[in-house]
């Protein structure tokens, strides 16, 4: 009777601990897919899977890529992102989510900005010409088209620059806001903020310094940074006026003063004396 109870008592124990593990488990599954690589929505996938939301037909009065009035077929991407990623679990005030384009130009903006804008995922374009999905974009002679994707806010002025409309979008990821700035910024040299905030606002997009960044264009401090091999005048005029240096040139003039490049420049030195291996 007594060894029965024994027993008992610890095939219970025995039971009770299985069950703990088990739920400490589903909780590290928990955490994990709160992490980067769980917060990533490959579009072709979700696509291919019938899982993009429901189709809506919707109007961009000044579409700033075809720079007239468009019709789309389009999801929610707001509605898609928080289908997706279960936003309560995130710090969605210091998030931001980036875009990742087929040629590998990577815009960003807040989270929140992005989700109270109402949001489309353009996946075709009404006014194409017959037998295809999108109308061409004339772009410095070179003709290409938004597929697959393109992000549209119908509601949103064209002009507001804090808002992105990223084409040839493949990928939507989210990152803590400040993922960037804390690798990037000058700590040791905080004179070098505002070279830092222009690079971090107009040139991040396309270029990476250490890993980190759009990669349209090349990195721009390793192995070798761009100021070991430029001549620093010569890298400060290239910055302003990229198209007096090379012919069909694809990094476009952004409208930089000489003082402004001249700050992002050394900034640059700065980071070449940071190389860290990716
Ligand atoms: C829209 C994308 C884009 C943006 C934004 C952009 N670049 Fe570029 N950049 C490029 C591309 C692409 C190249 C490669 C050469 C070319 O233009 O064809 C390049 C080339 C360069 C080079 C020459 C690299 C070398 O090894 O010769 C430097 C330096 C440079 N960019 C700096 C900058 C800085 C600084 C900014 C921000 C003020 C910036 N770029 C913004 C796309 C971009």
């Amino acid at each position: 009777m007594k060894t029965a109870k024994i027993h008992l008592i610890l095939s219970c124990l025995f039971i009770f601990s299985i069950l703990s593990c088990n739920q400490k488990k589903e909780q590290k599954i928990e955490t994990t897919s709160i992490s980067q690589p769980e917060m990533v929505l490959d579009l072709l996938d979700l696509q291919a899977n019938n899982k993009l939301g429901k189709d809506t037909l919707v109007t961009i009065v000044n579409d700033p890529v075809y720079h007239k009035a468009k019709k789309y077929k389009a999801v929610s991407a707001s509605l898609l992102v928080k289908t997706e990623i279960e936003l309560n679990k995130i710090d969605s005030k210091n998030t931001k989510i980036v875009f990742e384009c087929v040629d590998g130009y990577k815009p960003e903006m807040p989270l929140e900005l992005f989700l109270n804008a109402n949001p489309f995922l353009a996946f075709e374009d009404v006014d194409a010409p017959k037998g295809s999905k999108w109308e061409p974009i004339l772009k410095e002679g070179n003709e290409m088209n938004a597929e697959p994707f393109y992000i549209v806010y119908p509601s949103i002025s064209e002009k507001d620059s804090r808002y992105k409309w990223p084409y040839n979008l493949v990928k939507i990821y989210l990152e803590p806001l400040n993922k960037s700035t804390l690798e990037l910024y000058p700590l040791k040299n905080k004179k070098l903020e505002t070279g830092y905030t222009l690079f971090k606002n107009q040139c991040l997009t396309c270029h990476s310094i250490n890993g980190i960044g759009g990669t349209m264009g090349p990195e721009l401090n390793y192995p070798k940074s761009v100021t070991e091999y430029w001549k620093e005048n010569e890298l400060v005029n290239y910055i302003v006026n990229p198209a007096s240096f090379r012919n069909k040139v694809k990094m476009p003039t952004l409208g930089i003063t000489k003082q402004q490049s001249q700050e992002i420049v050394d900034y640059l030195k700065y980071m070449s004396e940071n190389k860290k291996k990716i």
